[in-house]
């Protein structure tokens, strides 16, 4: 049994990422449940819930101290970018200090440790042209949120490089799947859709706002596929202090999307259009050549996903 540590374990990605682990080892779940949820987690004697901030400098060193942790997997962020614009203070001390404070603790308390993995966004891009986005692709962050990644992934990188702790960061484009939060304007557009498609099989009234002629394209990965990118990078040898993208390679455009949804579900998704949003990226999509290296293969189409998705969605209720 390994020992990993989850900050934002309770989160979309984390607790996916924990229950999945939990099957066989021992996960420690740091979150504040600022965002996650309890209830994400499939609770078992194998996950163990701290619910603390990562900013709560005593509360990390202590556990530091206290455990030896083999993979640590630094997922605890103020994940909405429109946050991060309203109040880049706050954000900055979770998205940029508590990494760096990680870091050393890491550095200092973890002898016996393989791999720290740090969760970085395709957001470092920023609004730069050229596709599709590769690791070396100019970075133009827009936000507080894409500053701090890109100045956390950096470090991540250089703790690696200069002080020999091991680590790696991944850059996230559009994930989706089981136990996404809908619940702000800012979640992730999927997310939105298929609780508007909840209220809808449930009678109730729903309307989906598109922000845009629906002709925009994201690189849409479904969870299972960011766990299996997230484990490979933590175990490979090649990955040391190095960041990957993680996609699957492919745009889809909202308008396929909603088509792929509605065909799944056999329902029609009433659409109110509005202007595209201030800043909305036209097209975006992940060159995952580096991390096929280390053989990621992604299983499932957004086909596939939506599919699986929608199963879960059916079964919960
Ligand atoms: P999420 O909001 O569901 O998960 C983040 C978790 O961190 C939440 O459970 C929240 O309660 C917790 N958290 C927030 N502040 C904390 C604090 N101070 N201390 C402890 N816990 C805290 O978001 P997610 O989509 O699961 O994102 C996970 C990571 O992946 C984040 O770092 C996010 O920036 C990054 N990311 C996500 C996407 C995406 O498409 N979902 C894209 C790019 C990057
Ligand atoms: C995503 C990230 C963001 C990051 C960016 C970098 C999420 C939630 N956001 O933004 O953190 O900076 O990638 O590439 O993961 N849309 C609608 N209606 C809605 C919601 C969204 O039409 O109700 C549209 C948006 O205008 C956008 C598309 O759907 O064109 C995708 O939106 P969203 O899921 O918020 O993701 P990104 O904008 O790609």
């Amino acid at each position: 049994m390994a020992n990993y540590l989850v900050t934002g374990g309770a989160g979309f990605i984390g607790s996916n990422l924990t229950n999945f682990l939990a099957k066989e080892n021992h996960v420690v779940v740091v979150d504040d449940l600022s965002m996650g949820k309890m209830e994400n987690l499939d609770l078992s004697a194998n996950i163990e819930f701290i619910k603390g901030s990562v900013i709560d400098v005593t509360l990390m060193r202590n556990l530091f101290k206290e455990k030896e942790f083999d993979y640590i997997f630094h997922l605890a962020a103020i994940a909405s970018v429109a946050d991060s614009v309203k109040n880049p203070v706050q954000t900055h001390q979770v998205n940029f200090d508590a990494v760096f404070h990680l870091l050393e603790l890491t550095k200092k308390y973890q002898k016996m440790f393989k791999r720290f993995v740090f969760s970085s966004s395709a957001a470092v891009y920023g609004d730069e042209g050229t596709l599709p986005k590769q690791e070396e692709s100019v970075i133009r962050p827009l936000t507080p949120y894409a500053i701090d990644k890109f100045a956390a992934e950096k470090f991540v990188l250089v703790y690696n490089n200069l002080y020999e702790v091991p680590a790696s960061a991944v850059r996230f484009f559009n994930v989706y799947g089981p136990k996404q939060n809908p619940s702000s304007p800012y979640s992730g557009v999927i997310s939105i859709m298929m609780d508007c498609f909840d209220k809808l099989k449930g009678n109730l009234d729903a309307k989906f706002t598109l922000f845009g002629d629906g002709q925009q394209s994201r690189d849409f990965v479904f969870v299972e596929d960011v766990i299996q990118a997230l484990l490979l990078v933590a175990k490979s040898s090649a990955t040391f202090g190095e960041v990957y993208n993680v996609g699957i390679g492919q745009a889809t455009t909202l308008l396929k999307l909603i088509r792929i949804i509605e065909n799944h579900f056999g329902i029609k998704l009433p659409i109110i259009y509005k202007e595209a949003r201030l800043g909305d990226i036209k097209e975006s999509f992940a060159d995952i050549s580096k991390l096929q290296e280390v053989g990621y293969k992604p299983k499932n189409t957004v086909s596939e996903g939506m599919k699986k998705y929608i199963e879960y969605l059916q079964k919960r209720v």
